[in-house]
Formats: C-alpha cells, sequence, structure tokens
C-alpha cells in the first residue's frame, strides 16, 4: 500500500485539496492516507475541514496573529520534519503557492520524500506579483516530483522550464470539483446559519461580491478599493456590496475603518464554503483579488473584475470573462458601472464558461498515483 501524506494549511488550499482526500479515502485498499495541516490559517481552515468532514491525523498548529513570511516557513519546515519521520510516507501532496506548500516542499525533499505538486505550472514570470506566490509556486515547482497541471497552459508552462514531460498530467483543478460538490449541497441545505443571515441581508436585486486579501495590495491599493467600493455604493444605491473581510488585520482595519456604517454595504465575517457558493451564485458582479474565487466564478456565469495587474490564471480572461482592472480605483469603478448599466457587455461576460475544469481532476489525480511505482 502507498503511503501518501497530504498537506495544506490556508482555506483555499484546504478547498482544493478536499476532493482528493475524499477520493483517495474512497479506495482504502490501495492507499494509507493521512492528512496533515500546517493551520496556517486557523479558523478560515476550520471552516473547510469541518464542510469537508475532514479530521486532520497531524496538526501544526502554528498561526500566529499577523504572522510573517519569516514566521510560516520556519515553523513549517521544522514541524514537517517531525511529521515526516514519523509517517515516512511515499508522496507527500502540497497544492498551488502559499508558504505552507513551499516549506512542506522543501521539507519533504529533505527527508528524501517525493513531492506531488498539485495545480501545478500557473505562471506569471513577475517575481513580485502575486507576492509571495509566484515565487513560492515556481520553487515548488523545481522541488516537486510529479505536477498535476490544471490546463493546456499551466502544462506548457512547465513544459517551457524543461520539467520532463511524462511527470506531468493535465488533470483541470480541483477546485471545480470541490464547487460542484458543494454547489449540490447547497440547494439542499435548509438549516445553514450562514445562508440564512446571508438571505436577510441580500434583499437587493444586484448584490457585488468582493473579496481581498494579497498582500501585494496592503496599504495604498486596499485604500484605493476601499475608496472605490465607497464611490460605488454611493452611485448604485439599490445595490447591496457584500463583503466577507479576510481575518488578516492589514485587510481588516482599512475595510473596517472607511467602509463601515454605509447603508448598503455588508461588511461580515469570512463565510463557510457551502455560504460562499451560495453567495457567489446570488452575485451580479464580482470583484475580487482571489485566486480561487477567479476560477469559481466564470463556471457559474459570473462576471470578475480582478483586482491584479497580472494573473497566473490567463484562460477566464482570454475567454472575456474575467477584466484585470488592479487596484485602480477609476478602473474600478468605471468598470463596475459599465457592468451594472450596460446589458449588452454584462451578457457577453456572464456567459458560464469552465476552463479550468470539469469536476474530475480528483479522479484523475488519484488514477495517475495508482499507476506510479
Ligand atoms: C495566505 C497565503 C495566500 C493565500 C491566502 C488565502 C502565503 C504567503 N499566503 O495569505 O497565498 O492566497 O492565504 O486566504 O502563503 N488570520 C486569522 N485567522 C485565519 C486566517 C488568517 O486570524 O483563519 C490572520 C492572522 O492574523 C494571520 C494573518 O491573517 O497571521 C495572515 O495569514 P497568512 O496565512 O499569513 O496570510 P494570508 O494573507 O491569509
Ligand atoms: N471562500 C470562502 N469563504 C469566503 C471567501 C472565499 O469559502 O468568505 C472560498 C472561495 O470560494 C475560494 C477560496 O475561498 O474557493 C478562495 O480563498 P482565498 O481568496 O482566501 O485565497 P486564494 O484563492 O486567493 O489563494
Amino acid at each position: 500500500m502507498k503511503k501518501l501524506l497530504l498537506v495544506f494549511g490556508t482555506r483555499p488550499e484546504a478547498i482544493k485539496m478536499a476532493p482528493v482526500v475524499m477520493e483517495l479515502k474512497s479506495r482504502p485498499e490501495c492507499f494509507d492516507v493521512k492528512v496533515c495541516v500546517t493551520a496556517q490559517h486557523r479558523q478560515m481552515l476550520d471552516q473547510v475541514l469541518e464542510f469537508f468532514e475532514i479530521t486532520p491525523d497531524y496538526d501544526l498548529n502554528l498561526m500566529k496573529p499577523n504572522q510573517t513570511l519569516y514566521d510560516i516557513t520556519c515553523n513549517v519546515i521544522m514541524g514537517m520534519k517531525d511529521v515526516l519521520e514519523q509517517f515516512k510516507p511515499d508522496y507527500a501532496f502540497v497544492h498551488g503557492d502559499t508558504t505552507t506548500s513551499t516549506a512542506t516542499a522543501i521539507a519533504a525533499f529533505y527527508a528524501g520524500v517525493k513531492i506531488c505538486h498539485v495545480e501545478a505550472g500557473l505562471r506569471t514570470y513577475d517575481k513580485y506579483a502575486p507576492f509571495p506566490e509566484e515565487m513560492n509556486r515556481q520553487l515548488t515547482g523545481r522541488l516537486a516530483d510529479i505536477h498535476f497541471s490544471p490546463t493546456k497552459k499551466s502544462f506548457q508552462n512547465l513544459v517551457n522550464e524543461n520539467t520532463p514531460k511524462e511527470n506531468i498530467y493535465i488533470t483541470g483543478n480541483t477546485v471545480i470539483d470541490a464547487l460542484i460538490y458543494s454547489a449540490g449541497k447547497v440547494n439542499t441545505i435548509t438549516d445553514n446559519d450562514e445562508i440564512n443571515m446571508l438571505k436577510s441581508i441580500c434583499i437587493e436585486d444586484d448584490i457585488i461580491l468582493i473579496t481581498g486579501h494579497r498582500r501585494e495590495n496592503f496599504g495604498d491599493g486596499f485604500l484605493r478599493i476601499c475608496e472605490a467600493l465607497k464611490e460605488i455604493a454611493l452611485k448604485f444605491p439599490k445595490a447591496r456590496i457584500v463583503y466577507p473581510v479576510h481575518l488578516n488585520p492589514n485587510v481588516q482595519k482599512p475595510v473596517y475603518s472607511i467602509l463601515n456604517g454605509i447603508d448598503n454595504i455588508s461588511l461580515i465575517n469570512p463565510l463557510g464554503y457551502p455560504a460562499f457558493v451560495w453567495l457567489m451564485q446570488k452575485s451580479k458582479i464580482i470583484i475580487t483579488d482571489s485566486g480561487g474565487v477567479q476560477e469559481e466564478a466564470p463556471s457559474l456565469g459570473k462576471p470578475v473584475l480582478v483586482m491584479r495587474e497580472v494573473t497566473e490564471r490567463p484562460e477566464a480572461v482570454d475567454a472575456g470573462t474575467v477584466i484585470l482592472v488592479g487596484t485602480d480605483k477609476d478602473k474600478i469603478v468605471s468598470e463596475t458601472i459599465s457592468l451594472m448599466t450596460d446589458s449588452v457587455k454584462y451578457k457577453k461576460m456572464s456567459d458560464c464558461i469552465n476552463p479550468y475544469g470539469d469536476g474530475l481532476a480528483s479522479k484523475r489525480i488519484v488514477n495517475t498515483i495508482m499507476k506510479l511505482q
């Protein structure tokens, strides 16, 4: 039996690794699977673990308020050393571009454990955007033995970097597996407190959903974003802006100080995954700097304004459902006005497209692992 260790630490990694955990656990005769969470996030991770009913075998419990990249990197490497020595897996699975992923890949490399990288090969080739995720992803890619790329573009990026083709598999993105699983459940849930709360605040026809947390947007970027949202709220008094605010103090502080108390802006806590999926479905427009939301929204037919200068997920931009607006206040406001008032443009951007997956990515990943030596 192959011994597999799946490691993740933040909300998006947990959402995207949950379908892989579920798929592996459905084949207990083939694998000895253990889950390790670093808890780089705590509350926002626990929300996901609860929804997908995942009980970690190891929990490094390392989150500290306002932690630095140095804290996370050092604590993950040291914490993973013990876990790797204890479990001695054949393969360690890491996901995407977080510091949990890269530090775990370093620890696995030191321990002589093979590394599988899920969501591999996304690139901007701009060292500082997203920061530090672009370099995290490149470094993890160099250390990984097996690469699961979500799209042809991400496969090609790895090929261009001389990664052996036979070690790269195009699987689709597991976020779509998670989304399909959750969207199915959301429609049958009747007693979810968060969804009930959302129903009570989302009484307007037009809901504009906001999320934001990128490190490169901290400071002036976030101030411009908040000023833009304030202007949009005033321009469209009959619309409601709903903003589940990331728990990072660098986000909470500007958002609450600038946007609190505006009638048609609801600042709320981060939502559990099913409630967030419900809210995406209910929204007219999504304005975000999130990676995962950029992938989910197009398959729900929601136009997205992405508050980044560059994106490692160009597929939906190419397809026309995503527009990059950076943190330029005027651009955020003008693109929102245009979507709110120009029904032809809105319709064009809200065509459902699915460049990121078909819901079978985790099956493909697990089928591949079955065949590995
Ligand atoms: C991290 C990832 C980022 C990912 C994002 C998803 C890195 C370097 N960053 O950024 O790639 O897009 O997660 O959200 O890996 N906090 C809480 N409770 C939580 C989570 C966070 O209080 O459940 C607060 C803490 O004060 C913590 C801070 O937020 O110190 C920052 O968390 P951290 O994981 O360092 O950064 P993120 O911006 O969340
Ligand atoms: N999400 C959530 N609750 C929220 C906001 C987002 O469950 O209040 C989900 C969202 O559906 C997506 C993921 O969290 O799957 C994105 O996480 P985040 O934006 O924090 O990180 P990124 O994807 O940018 O790394």
